[in-house]
């Protein structure tokens, strides 16, 4: 029998920090991961991490721009906590031999990034996040943890009131498996995949998000979907924020910096969701290019391209066959982030017992409406560590966990069905995956209103009942991608359905939730969280309220 005292699921930064804070305290602690944990998709957080470093900057002023960005949905409390704690992680980062970009003085240097007053982006070239997941795996791998590499949750066991282990086939061997845990830590990051196009990897396929609904923890504004301004138009790569830190103009068609009219003052670096929406509309006015804008770099001095956004001029080589340094590259608005997920208190505290979570699977909440750029990273290492320490102060109090094993049984079945099905009869997911995709961004993307909305609820209703059919090709056991595929959708689905529903429910505008039917945002009536639960007739939803601490609403200019 497998057991745990705390076991982690997911790999990138968040999971990766949880455990070995977890581990530090001297209990069983054992990672969980569908890739191996490189391969994790913090690996594609290019621009960097926020933290006020320099003496001028108090942490306070971090948090107001992150309120303000929030569209004053954070919870204030809550981003107190990362905003006060970012100057030591970056310390942290840099000691466990993260080697950040250095400016004249030999100093940590900094980088202008969006929504934000000054400059706070602590980076690596345009490969932070590569070079933080390489980092903390070494230390991961120096602390003996245990790591089930290419495992996949099927679900979470919950027993009474509380989980206490989950559901895993090991797939190498399709094998599935019971693992006891007395907490469970789910760091499973986002769900861009539930869009298409996206600037995620294919892996981020929401698995937490459906998996904690599923035992009745409730998603935190699901709603609020951040479309990333700057992404390939081919395939949804992300060209970091960072290129208009350095100074990157944005142009339309007529070769206006169009950001004139919709930012005035901070142009460019405007917040994600400001951009995203001016892009958008320049597009659908049709001041485009081919659907896009174009990002701008030739004025750069070409050792900067060179040295801090070389990965970006390769990504324009590979897949536009455009160099930077000498063309203008098309970009466009593309699902990238997902602010809302799995509701925790500070401490990644679940509403369920036993279950904690952090980083992109999480809603603490720390982007309410938008995210700035480069909080998200700090997220994973502030809350990760958080979740890891407390999640190992519940297990202490808690005897080892009684669970039978029949209790597999209901997940045998599930794959059982999916791989008897006759291929040629049932539905194909990659299909359904890709119905569904298009369906969100047609109707559930930067700009939304109730009929799209509706439209896209019944889309995922049909698509849900198509899934009872879905079926597989390979019928084999070892290394079977085609089952871990159809699983993946079928969470999809529930992710796919809460977002949906959150943001048919929430009838104004703020953040990265722009509805054209409620084009304003209403603080008298939507001050306030929305919490999406998953019951036998389907989403329930309720609302909570917004923490605040030191910053009124106020309105938002950039
Ligand atoms: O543009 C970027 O480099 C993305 C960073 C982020 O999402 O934090």
């Amino acid at each position: 029998m497998l057991e745990h005292d705390v076991l982690v699921v997911g790999a990138g930064l968040a999971g990766m920090q949880a455990a070995l804070h977890a581990a530090k305290q001297g209990v069983s602690v054992a990672i969980l991961t569908k890739v191996h944990p490189v391969r994790s998709h913090s690996n594609a957080a290019q621009g960097g991490i926020n933290a006020a470093m320099e003496e001028d900057d108090p942490w306070e002023d971090h948090a107001y721009d992150t309120v303000k960005g929030s569209d004053y949905l954070g919870d204030q409390d809550a981003i107190e906590v990362l905003c006060s704690e970012a100057p030591e992680t970056i310390i942290e980062l840099e000691h466990m031999g993260v080697i950040f970009n250095r400016g004249s003085r030999g100093q940590i240097d900094l980088r202008a990034f969006g929504g934000q007053a000054r400059k706070r982006t602590c980076y690596v070239a345009d490969i932070t996040g590569q070079v933080m997941l390489h980092v903390i795996y070494e230390q991961l791998m120096k602390a003996g943890t245990q790591v089930y590499e290419e495992w996949f949750v099927t679900s979470l066991v919950r027993q009474n009131d509380a989980v206490c282990g989950v559901i895993a086939m090991d797939l190498r061997s399709g094998e599935l498996h019971l693992i006891k845990a007395k907490a469970v830590i789910l760091c499973t990051g986002g769900s861009g995949r539930v869009y298409e196009p996206s600037s995620n990897a294919l892996i981020c396929t929401g698995d937490g998000y459906a998996q904690a609904y599923r035992v009745g923890a409730p998603l935190m504004d699901m709603e609020m979907v951040q479309y990333h301004p700057t992404t390939l138009p081919g395939n949804g790569a992300l060209m970091t924020e960072g290129a208009r830190g350095e100074g990157a103009y944005l142009i339309n068609a007529n070769g206006e910096r169009f950001m004139e009219r919709y930012a005035p003052n901070m142009m460019e670096l405007a917040s994600r969701d400001v951009v995203s929406r001016a892009e958008q509309t320049e597009i659908n006015e049709g001041r485009d290019i081919n659907g896009c804008v174009l990002l701008d770099v030739r004025h750069l001095d070409r050792n900067t391209i060179m040295q801090k956004l070389s990965q970006i001029r390769e990504l324009g080589l590979e897949y536009e066959g455009i160099d930077i340094i000498e063309e203008p590259c098309p970009v466009r608005p593309g699902m990238h982030y997902m602010m809302g997920g799995i509701k925790t208190d500070i401490e990644g505290a679940t509403f369920v017992k036993g279950l904690y979570s952090a980083g992109e699977a999480a809603c603490v909440s720390v982007h309410g409406g938008n995210r700035l750029g480069a909080n998200s990273l700090l997220d994973t290492l502030v809350y990760g560590k958080r979740a890891g320490t407390s999640a190992v102060l519940y297990a202490d109090g808690i005897s080892s966990p009684d669970i039978p094993d029949s209790r597999l049984q209901e997940d045998r079945e599930h794959i059982n069905g999916i791989l008897s099905r006759n291929s040629e009869q049932g539905e194909r997911a990659a299909a359904l995956r890709l119905a569904m995709g298009q369906t969100m961004h047609q109707h559930v993307g930067v700009f939304r209103e109730q009929s799209g909305l509706e439209k896209a609820q019944d889309t995922i209703a049909t698509l849900k009942e198509r899934y009872r059919n879905v079926s597989v090709d390979d019928k084999g056991k070892v290394f079977n991608t085609d089952v871990l595929f159809a699983l993946e959708v079928g969470l999809m689905l529930d992710v796919a359905e809460a977002i949906v529903a959150s943001a048919l429910f929430r009838t104004e505008s703020r953040g990265a939730h722009y509805r054209t039917d409620f084009p304003e945002r209403n603080d008298d009536d939507w001050l306030k969280h929305t919490l999406v639960f998953s019951d036998e007739s389907g989403p329930r939803l309720e609302t909570l309220p917004v923490t605040i601490t030191q910053w009124q609403p106020a309105r938002r200019t950039y």
